[in-house]
């Protein structure tokens, strides 16, 4: 197989929770730059829209949704435009979350109203997601989930490092249970993105970030397309021998080069 031929992904459908944000729509160009149909899903959905007509080029391998992740039947319905619209799924990126609207609390006296908010969206999100799109990944002999964690994971960041590394767990184990079905699920877990979220959660010029960059040994932050490269090989044939992994994409911060 030429290197082209192991990355390309003529034919696949991929659908991408929060697909209308920064990470997404790069991910989506990406997709469908190497062929896929591409499903945008978002909260917002004229944002979705408008996502996957940018990226289709008006052409009609990209459709936008409107999904909210935390219930199960608009999850469901998200799958169900999917398969309308170009015959299954293949590919699914759980890339949605609140990262930026967090509480304004620590976990101790976090009121549970707050921690049920985050934990919907950035964990059961992924779980309901999940669990609309097997039916047609089982009927296509296997497929891929990639969700979205964060190098946030590995530290104490309060209730969103909380949610992000209960989905590292989430990815480890529906990668053992799906894995008889031709399924491989695994996470792209990146670290300082250069982008809107990126930059409300911690301000470019705050002497903070200046203080963890110094801790970083390769490459301190990096735009969404530095994240495409990884993404398309745990999509593609190149990444078939790849099963319950999360990939740090983040300049050797976390592994403490
Ligand atoms: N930006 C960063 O610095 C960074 C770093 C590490 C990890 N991440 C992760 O990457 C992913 C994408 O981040 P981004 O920077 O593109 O963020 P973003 O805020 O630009 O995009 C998130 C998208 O998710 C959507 N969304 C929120 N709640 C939803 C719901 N209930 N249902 C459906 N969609 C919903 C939003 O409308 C938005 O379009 C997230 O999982 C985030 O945690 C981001």
């Amino acid at each position: 197989m030429t290197p082209s031929e192991l990355f390309d992904l003529t034919g696949k459908v991929a659908v991408i929770t929060g697909g209308a944000g920064g990470i997404g729509v790069a991910y989506g160009r990406a997709l469908v730059e190497a062929g896929a149909s591409v499903v945008i899903a978002d909260l917002n959905g004229a944002a979705a829209a408008a996502t996957a007509k940018s990226l289709a080029g008006g052409g009609s391998r990209a459709l936008g949704v409107p999904v909210d992740v935390t219930s199960a039947d608009s999850a469901q319905a998200m799958a169900a435009a999917a398969t309308a619209a170009f015959g299954g799924i293949d590919i699914l990126i759980n890339n949605a979350a609140i990262m930026t609207d967090l509480p304004p609390y620590g976990l101790s006296n976090m009121p549970t109203a707050d921690w049920d908010r985050v934990v919907n969206v950035n964990l059961r999100g992924p779980l309901l997601c999940t669990q609309a799109v097997l039916e047609s990944m089982g009927a296509r002999g296997g497929g891929r989930i990639v969700n979205g964690l964060s190098a946030g994971a590995f530290m104490a960041g309060g209730i969103y490092s909380v949610s992000k590394y209960a989905l590292h767990g989430l990815t480890v184990n529906l990668a053992s249970e799906l894995g008889g079905r031709g399924i491989n699920v695994n996470a792209i877990a990146p670290g300082f993105v250069d982008n809107d979220s990126g930059y409300a959660s911690l301000p470019k010029d705050s002497p903070f970030r200046e203080a963890l960059y110094a801790t970083i040994p390769g490459k301190k932050s990096g735009p969404p397309e530095d994240l495409v490269g990884t993404l398309l090989l745990l999509c593609s044939k190149a990444g078939d021998w790849i099963t319950g992994q999360t990939i740090l994409v983040d300049g050797g911060w976390i592994s403490r080069l």
